[in-house]
């Protein structure tokens, strides 16, 4: 059956695959992008799919109650996944409030609208940073759909308030919602001011490697292509009113990652800085997909090893795409961050 789909956050990361995915994999189907082009947005990461009969881009702000109510109106979506949020949490730390604003009261606006205007699925995008940490000397220990929320940052804590607002909408309203919440991801078009990419486009340029406290913390890391693959059956295939946890089974220790991004692009270790720490660093987080494997029966198709090859192989064929960003209002922003210590 035709749909159309409103994607939010199109023009970021992990939104941005999906857009590629999602219109190239579905002719039949209407991709609609909505996004704000915050810091964190860019167009030229929807530029191949820009010319597609079945893609539109429409700029504004999920914060917009009046915007997204004419905009549901007008359009009629069946589905809406909603990618848009603020994403990093060292901003979180040096400035909370557009957390709140945009990922809790804009998803309360794109949920009043989907129930007011009879939208048949309403899928959040979120993150395992809601469970919170796990520590480092219990390998046995993984978040399950029902480990408490329990969270560190202002980002995991409004994507914790954003989650309970949905589930309260499902019960209440009875509004058809489902959530996901991944660990995190690589791949193409990751802004350079997380880790795998910072790290990447910093070695590219002989620049230091900041590396936060020890470098011990742990990430379990996914092709953002295998998050794609897992939000498209939770829409097909998902039951209403579920949570499904994606991960990727690759856990590495940050300085693990750094070390082999090194090894690939043949950079000296002497690039690596060791730098104060985050405040509240999480430890370690570890995702367990089985419900996600035994009940739609998904498999990622990139390890660790194969992924990040890869994604380095993309950085290198696709240095505009970092450079532009590197070169504007982002290098204020490292400046800010990271101080003289790098
Ligand atoms: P990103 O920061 O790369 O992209 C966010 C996009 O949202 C940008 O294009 C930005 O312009 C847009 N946006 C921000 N505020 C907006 C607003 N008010 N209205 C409309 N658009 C707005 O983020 P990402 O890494 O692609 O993450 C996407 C989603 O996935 C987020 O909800 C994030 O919490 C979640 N997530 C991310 C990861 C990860 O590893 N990156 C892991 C799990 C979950
Ligand atoms: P990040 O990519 O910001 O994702 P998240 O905090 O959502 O997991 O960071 C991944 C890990 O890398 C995290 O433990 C913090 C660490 N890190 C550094 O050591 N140096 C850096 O410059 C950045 C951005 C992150």
């Amino acid at each position: 059956m035709k749909q159309k789909i409103l994607v939010t956050g199109g023009a970021g990361f992990i939104g941005g695959n999906f857009i590629h995915y999602m219109v190239n994999k579905y002719p039949d189907y209407f991709i609609i992008n909505l996004d704000a082009l915050t810091y964190a947005g860019n167009l030229g990461t929807c530029e191949a799919v820009e010319e597609k009969s079945n893609y539109k881009f429409i700029k504004g702000d999920i914060t917009n109650r009046e915007f997204i109510f004419d905009l549901f109106e007008r359009e009629a979506f069946d589905m809406v996944v909603n990618f848009a949020a603020e994403s990093h949490v060292d901003r979180s730390v040096a400035d909370p409030e557009i957390f709140i604003k945009t990922n809790v009261l804009g998803t309360q606006v794109l949920m009043d609208a989907s129930r007011t205007f009879g939208v048949k699925r309403y899928h959040q995008v979120s993150t395992d940073e809601v469970y919170g940490d796990l520590p480092l000397n219990r390998p046995d220990l993984l978040f399950k759909e029902d480990t408490p929320l329990h969270t560190s940052s202002p980002y995991s804590a409004s994507k914790a308030s954003a989650d309970l607002l949905v589930l309260a909408y499902h019960r209440t309203f009875g509004l058809p919602i489902t959530i996901s919440r991944c660990s995190n991801n690589y791949g193409p078009y990751h802004f350079p001011e997380k880790l795998i990419p910072l790290m990447i486009s910093r070695a590219l340029n002989d620049e230091a490697l900041p590396v936060y406290g020890n470098g011990e913390n742990v990430r379990d890391w996914l092709h953002v292509y295998d998050h794609c693959t897992a939000i498209d059956l939770i829409l097909h295939k998902g039951r209403i009113g579920e949570v499904y946890n994606i991960g990727g089974n690759n856990e590495r220790t940050n300085l693990e990652v750094v070390q082999t991004i090194l090894k690939a692009l043949n950079k000296p270790e002497s690039l690596i800085t060791y730098v104060k720490d985050r405040p509240g660093h999480d430890l370690r987080y570890a995702i367990d997909s089985t419900k996600l494997k035994t009940e739609l029966g998904w498999e990622p198709t990139y390890n660790f090893e194969t992924g990040i090859k890869q994604t380095i192989e993309w950085y290198l064929e696709n240095k505009k795409w970092w450079e532009n960003i590197i070169s504007g209002d982002y290098k204020n922003y490292f400046k800010e961050q990271y101080g003289d210590q790098s």
